[in-house]
């Protein structure tokens, strides 16, 4: 089997990863890549997404899995074109990917299909925003497209409203578009990724990602420093009040509505005290969870995904180990702001029982890793108890240096207990 997987991240990494160790040993290859996953998948010559659909074509690829968003909603689709190549795909067509793509969208989908999520109005101008704010504070703004994780701000305050709404209607950081003011939801939160086939599904292993960039929650967004991922995040009720009031009436809605879906679909979602609802829906698996949850599969997910792709949802070929999974997150100096390249990474290739996902790095010419980007890399440990795969997770990373090198020493213990 040929598989080829669209990204170039730390999940991408952990699904090469997952995918070369099923035990139908498939050939693997990778677009855009980088330097650690050629290391276990072939590059390939293309510089777009028509020219790597035909590359596809060309050498008779069997699966294509999409790792990042961004392919599913460029030009035609990722997946749409591969349909009309007669490639199968794990990733769902462009106007599904509205999902993720477009927050109102999918704020509209949630409230015709009567799943619960945070009341929202969209806004066209900065006057628009501030009235539909009406001086309630702390509030929800974002940003109605995709902007690499960095389109929301939860403004505690005017200020910081004023800030954002600047940067979008003003300053345009995002490029046009519009801002859904939107009801603040207090509660943890809690990531659910389902393989979701046509009217089926199954949930993968629960997962939870530290978005602030700083120890206790603090600092700056960022694309996430680190996630756990247990089924014993979610107590059995709360997993099956989700499925019941969130999951089900998602699949159905994707039915209902004709927005085919074969692929991995991610619930954001925050467990209120009138119980879970959705903060937004991601076409993809997440990262920093993805480097979580994998090294928890075990059977063989490249056949999964091609059964997925062509229409079979086959729950036998995989499980799910018990236990915890902890990973952290290393950044280089500067994020979120600015990232620095160029630091020479030392403790890569330390042995241990651990697994190391790149994201942003980089062989030099001496063959050394270096920094090549924001969040640098992921550090993933497992365990029977959480504390176990949080201490092995933080030790393991101690191992990893490079200069300005940034990380949080509460992954997997705040919010706990
Ligand atoms: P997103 O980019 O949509 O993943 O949102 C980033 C983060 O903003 C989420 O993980 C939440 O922590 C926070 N957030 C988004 N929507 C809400 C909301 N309605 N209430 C509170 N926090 C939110
Ligand atoms: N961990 C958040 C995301 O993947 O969007």
């Amino acid at each position: 089997m040929k598989i080829l997987v669209v990204g170039k991240g730390g999940r991408e990494h952990a699904l090469v990863r997952a995918l070369a160790e099923s035990p139908s040993k498939p050939e693997l290859f990778c677009f855009p890549g980088s330097d650690a996953i050629f290391e276990i998948a072939k590059p390939i010559e293309a510089d777009g997404l028509e020219s790597l659909i035909e590359w596809m074509s060309a050498n008779a690829i069997d699966l294509c899995v999409a790792g990042e968003e961004s392919y599913l909603v460029k030009g035609e689709g990722l997946a749409n074109l591969c349909q009309k190549a007669g490639i199968p795909c794990w990733g769902p067509p462009k106007e599904s990917a509205q999902l993720e793509a477009s927050k109102e969208f999918a704020k509209e989908f949630l409230v015709r299909n009567s799943i619960p999520t945070a009341k929202a109005t969209a806004t066209e101008t900065l006057d628009e925003a501030v009235a539909a704010i009406g001086g309630e504070y702390p509030t929800v703004l974002k940003f109605d497209g995709l902007a690499a994780g960095k389109g929301v701000a939860v403004c505690p305050d005017q200020a910081s409203a004023m800030d954002f709404l600047d940067e979008v209607f003003t300053q345009k950081r995002f490029g046009p578009g519009r801002v859904l003011v939107e009801q603040c939801l207090v509660g943890p939160e809690v990531s659910i990724f389902a393989a979701i086939v046509d009217d089926r599904y199954i949930i993968f292993t629960p997962a939870r990602d530290y978005k602030r960039a700083l120890d206790g929650d603090q600092g700056p967004n960022t694309g996430g420093m680190g996630a756990v991922a247990s089924r014993q995040l979610l107590a059995a009720e709360q997993l099956e009040r989700i499925e019941r009031e969130i999951l089900e009436p998602s699949v159905k809605g994707l039915n209902k509505e004709g927005l085919p879906y074969r692929g991995f679909l991610y619930f954001g979602l925050m467990m209120t005290s009138e119980g879970p609802k959705v903060i937004e829906y991601n076409c993809r698996f997440g990262d920093p969870e993805c480097q979580a949850v994998m090294p928890l599969v075990k059977g063989d997910l490249a056949e999964f995904c091609l059964a997925g792709a062509k229409g079979e949802l086959k729950p036998e070929l995989i499980t799910f180990d018990d236990g915890w999974s902890v990973c952290v997150i290393v950044a280089s100096a500067g994020y979120p702001e600015s990232s620095r390249s160029g630091d020479v990474i030392t403790g890569v290739d330390t042995d241990g029982d651990f697994r190391i996902y790149h994201a942003g790095t980089k062989l030099n010419a001496d063959g050394q890793w270096e920094t090549h980007g924001g969040r640098v890399m992921a550090i993933v440990c497992a365990g029977q108890h959480r504390m176990e795969a949080v201490k092995k997770a933080h030790a393991a990373t101690d191992q990893i240096r490079f200069d300005g090198l940034q990380r949080r020493r509460d992954i997997g213990i705040l919010n706990f207990d």
